[in-house]
């Protein structure tokens, strides 16, 4: 399969001729939402971030295979042409696939099946090509990061999972790879302005499929030690995350206003919840579309006694929406972060249908997902054995640490701490490269 972007195809050619160089070294942050690649370069002491999509220093870890060619598009493009309702395949958080048995089952693409290892392999490979684009070399040397856990309580398919994503840079192209904890990442990208003062500090890092962190001593001076595993005093995560946050706002804001709850057949039973769960997680709602699913779901839905509600379900199914639908609950999660409610526009559904949230509602779908990330973040610091009144620095990285409540409770659980929360979505990446500039070039 071929990429969409003439200038890529033209990297191609050009990287026939380009030459390795032990002079360049990258961090690449592939996030389950978004991901990053920044630079290092042994000529002089920058880090930059790649534009990795036009101008943009982010690009969303999306995919989009279109039924009638082999251009595979990313990122927003990929979003746009799926909006635009291009026919075709689109996927995003294929970094949770990693370390599942998905891995081995593949996926179906234009009727053929397809392994992740290949769908993840090209979004890879793009990134790579774009950040060769900038230098003008093959880059052969990477810190790759990745969360403390990729898969909860399962040490066998968590390494599994590093050992897939290994394969999968070695078969883009890296001859080099390291892999470093995100967290432990963000606190290196802190690091570089700190000064000299020792601090105690946790990163938080909330992305789109987890919740990392990491209890670290870090001052600007200790940039120039070689090895930091004394100043890393734990770590911990889990795999909860912004993907999560929205299944949850989905199945208790939206969900309802398409028949979660209503009532089924003559007996007066609950319509069955099942696919307001699968139309709520992003790896289901593809299996939505299918012959056999939309058939089951006319026969359910013939024997719905509300079905001026379960109609909209049944119409997001036929019309293949379910993706459309959980982009408008991400946003609205988004909104709920600067307001106190928010209105989403549901017109795609039927004409004229809103949703109308608060953020109290938000916040309460989210207490599950709360009290698992407290315990994660008080098992980190009893792992540390420290006291969390000691810490003195809270790094804030990740998309979900802007939600409110995530930031009062880490006020409450770290009350002495000054919070940091500049570059959310770039300092694992920036990290990562500077990880990279002191394995491989040798550069503190
Ligand atoms: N202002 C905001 N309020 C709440 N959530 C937000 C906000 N901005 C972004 N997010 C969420 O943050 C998540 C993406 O964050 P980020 O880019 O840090 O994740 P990631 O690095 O791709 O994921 P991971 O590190 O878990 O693999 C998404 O779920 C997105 O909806
Ligand atoms: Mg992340």
């Amino acid at each position: 399969m071929k990429t969409n972007s003439a200038v890529q195809d033209k990297t191609r050619m050009k990287k026939l001729k380009m030459p390795g160089s032990n002079d360049i070294a990258c961090g690449i942050d592939f996030g389950t939402s978004n991901t990053t690649v920044a630079l290092a370069h042994g000529s002089d002491d920058q880090i930059t971030l790649v534009p990795v999509e036009e101008e943009h220093l982010t690009i969303p870890s999306t995919i989009f295979f279109p039924a009638e060619s082999s251009m595979v598009m990313f990122g927003r493009k990929a979003i746009n042409a799926h909006v635009a309702r291009e026919e075709g395949r689109f996927m995003r958080s294929f970094k949770r696939v990693l370390g599942t048995s998905l891995m081995k089952e593949g996926t179906q693409i234009s009727g053929t099946k397809t392994r992740f290892e290949k769908i993840i392999g090209h979004f890879i490979e793009d990134i790579k090509n774009k950040a060769e684009l900038v230098v003008d070399r093959n880059i052969e040397n990477v810190v790759a990061g990745r969360p403390v856990h990729f898969v909860d309580g399962n040490e066998k398919a968590d390494k599994e999972a590093q050992i897939q994503l290994e394969a999968i840079f070695a078969a883009a192209g890296f001859n080099n790879i390291r892999f470093q904890y995100e967290p432990i990442a963000a606190a290196f990208a802190h690091e570089l302005t700190m000064g000299d003062t020792e601090r105690l500090a946790v990163v938080m890092d909330i992305g789109g499929g987890t919740s990392d962190f990491t209890i670290m001593r870090l001052s600007e001076r200790y940039i120039k030690k070689q090895d930091r595993q004394e100043d890393i005093l734990s770590n911990a995560g889990i795999r909860i995350g912004g993907n999560d946050f929205d299944r949850a706002l989905s199945l208790k804001s939206f969900m309802p206003l398409l028949g979660l709850g209503s009532l089924w057949g003559s007996k007066g039973l609950g319509f069955p919840i099942t696919p307001f769960f699968d139309l709520s997680e992003l790896s289901k709602i593809q299996y939505m579309y299918t012959h056999k699913y939309k058939r089951d779901l006319r026969a359910l839905i013939g024997q719905s006694t509300d079905k001026y509600l379960t109609q909209r379900l049944l119409s997001i199914v036929e019309e293949e929406q379910g993706h459309t639908l959980m982009a408008s609950v991400e946003e609205t999660k988004i909104q709920l972060s600067s307001c106190e409610q928010t209105t989403a526009d549901l017109s795609f559904i039927e004409a004229g249908l809103q949703a109308h949230i608060k953020r109290t509602e938000f916040e309460e779908s989210l207490q599950a997902s709360i009290d698992n990330i407290q315990i994660t973040i008080n098992d980190c610091i009893g792992m540390a054995n420290v006291k969390a009144e000691d810490v003195a620095l809270v790094i804030l990285t990740g998309g979900g640490t802007a939600i409110p409540m995530l930031q009062q409770i880490t006020h409450r659980i770290f009350p002495n701490a000054e919070v940091s929360d500049g570059n959310r979505l770039s300092s694992v990446g920036f990290g990562l490269a500077c990880d990279a500039r002191r394995y491989y070039l040798g550069i503190n």
